[in-house]
This record gives structure tokens, C-alpha cells and sequence, in this order.
């Protein structure tokens, strides 16, 4: 099955398996949400099973916390866990600060608040997220539902003041119907190209009535893996300020690949 993975699925795979080298007994780890992510909980999975590795994991949505319960890793809420040692997540897009664009995946307020209640975020990524300047990506916010149309008009207002080259929003939809997060509010997608102020765009926006949080993470990822087709990794830590490569060998990992057959 590993040979059939495709250059992008195997980049996800190979950052996914060596983050989860940086889980030590006992931790407790904030689980991520989206496609990175879940090869992320299901090599984790298979470290529990194998190892017997004892963790406990905060996931970020009701996705990953169904995956995280197959795969045998306990669940816990942040409530229970209070503070976390870990977050392992994906992200859209990353500058060269390790500044990212989340949210893609409709969970960015439960990604923001578990990542932020950690003493270490570490992002698993391939080499395409990584950009000279973020903003490509459309930014998701989280809105609530109540008089969306209006936060939408204020945002957009907003964003004509800001350092950024697009400055309209859309509603994200399922379907037919608006999308809904976990925490049953909707997501708007703002099309900027460009971000010029990062940090700045992250504070303002929210200050806008109705907006619950948006995907700009500033200075909160320490530490990014970024994978490559051929199963290359480079680490990345911002703190150490250091880079390592190695090479992860997709043969011995080939009993991961047997639920997806
Ligand atoms: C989920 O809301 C997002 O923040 C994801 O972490 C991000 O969209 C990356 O997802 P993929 O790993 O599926 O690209």
C-alpha cells in the first residue's frame, strides 16, 4: 500500500511519523484536525498498540477524536487535561517567523485554543504550504451565526484599512447549507492574496463584533516538520534555530498502511 501513496499523501505521511517521535510517555498531547493530522493520530495510534506507549489526547474536533478512539489513544478534554505538553496539527500555510494560516478544515477555535494551551506546537506539513508571505490561502475567521451578513460587512470594511490585497469574504458551505464548526458557528473565507502585517491583521480582526477567532497562529508553532515525496523530512525548530534532514524508510512503516487497503 505505502508504494501506492501518492508524492503529496507520502510528504503528509513521512511529517506525520517523525512528529509523533516527539511524544515521550505520559505526555499529553493536543491532536489536530485535517488530512496531515490523521495520519499524525494513526501513527501515534500505532506507537500506543506497539509500545505501549501511555498518552492521553486532546482532540481538536469530533473527527479526530473518533479516529483518536480507533486507533486506541485515550481521549481526554481540556477541561481534564488543563494544560497539554504536545500539539501536533496541520496548517495551510507557513511563512519563514513559522507563522501559519489554519483553519482550513473548519477547526481553527479549538486548534488555536489547544495549541495555545501547550508548552510545545509543532506543525506537520508538506513543502507546498510554505510561502514567502501568507495570505494566498483565503483566511477562515469563525463567526457565530447571529447576524453573520453584518460581521461580514464590518470584516470587509475592516479589511479596505489593512495591509492586505483582497478584501472580500464568502460564507463556507456544505452543500447547500452554510457550514457549521463543533462549536455550531459558521466560517467565512477571507480572500486577501496577501497579508502585509500579519500580527496586526490577527489582532484587529478579532476586535470585530461577532467574529470568535480567526487562523492567523503568530508565534505560536515552535517547531514545523515539513515532508517531501521521496519521504525526506526537515525539522525545523524556530527556538533552537536549527534545521535537520533525515529520511524515513516507508517500508517499515507498511502495517500502518493495512487499514487503508
Ligand atoms: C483544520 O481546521 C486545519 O487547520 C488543518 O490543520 C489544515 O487545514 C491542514 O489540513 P490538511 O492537513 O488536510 O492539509
Amino acid at each position: 500500500m505505502s508504494q501506492n501513496l501518492s508524492p503529496i499523501d507520502t510528504a503528509k505521511f513521512v511529517s506525520a511519523k517523525r512528529a509523533v517521535e516527539f511524544v515521550e510517555d505520559g505526555m499529553k498531547l493536543g491532536l489536530g484536525t485535517g488530512s496531515t493530522a490523521a495520519w499524525m493520530v494513526r501513527c501515534l495510534g500505532e506507537r500506543v498498540r506497539e509500545e505501549g506507549l501511555q498518552v492521553s489526547g486532546v482532540p481538536t474536533s469530533t473527527r479526530t477524536a473518533e479516529l483518536a478512539r480507533q486507533q486506541g489513544i485515550k481521549v481526554i478534554s481540556l477541561d481534564e487535561a488543563k494544560w497539554l505538553d504536545l500539539t501536533i496539527d496541520g496548517a495551510d500555510e507557513f511563512d519563514p517567523e513559522q507563522n501559519l494560516i489554519k483553519g482550513g478544515g473548519g477547526a481553527l477555535l479549538q486548534e488555536k485554543i489547544v495549541a495555545t494551551a501547550s508548552d510545545r506546537m509543532l506543525v506537520i506539513t508538506d513543502a507546498s504550504k510554505q510561502v514567502d508571505c501568507l495570505g494566498a490561502f483565503p483566511l477562515p475567521i469563525e463567526v457565530i451565526p447571529f447576524g453573520w451578513q453584518t460581521t461580514k460587512m464590518l470584516v470587509e470594511e475592516l479589511l479596505g484599512s489593512m495591509d492586505v490585497l483582497g478584501h472580500s469574504a464568502s460564507l463556507r458551505m456544505n452543500g447547500d447549507s452554510a457550514f457549521v464548526t463543533d462549536e455550531g458557528n459558521h466560517i467565512l473565507d477571507l480572500h486577501l492574496h496577501r497579508i502585509g502585517n500579519a500580527r496586526q491583521l490577527a489582532m484587529v480582526l478579532n476586535q470585530v463584533p461577532g467574529v470568535v477567532e480567526n487562523g492567523l497562529f503568530i508565534d505560536v508553532c515552535d517547531v514545523v516538520v515539513i515532508g517531501h515525496g521521496d519521504g525526506k523530512v526537515e525539522t525545523r525548530d524556530i527556538n533552537a534555530g536549527t534545521t535537520e534532514e533525515e529520511q524515513i524508510d516507508l517500508i517499515e512503516s507498511n502495517n500502518i498502511f493495512s487499514d487503508l487497503d
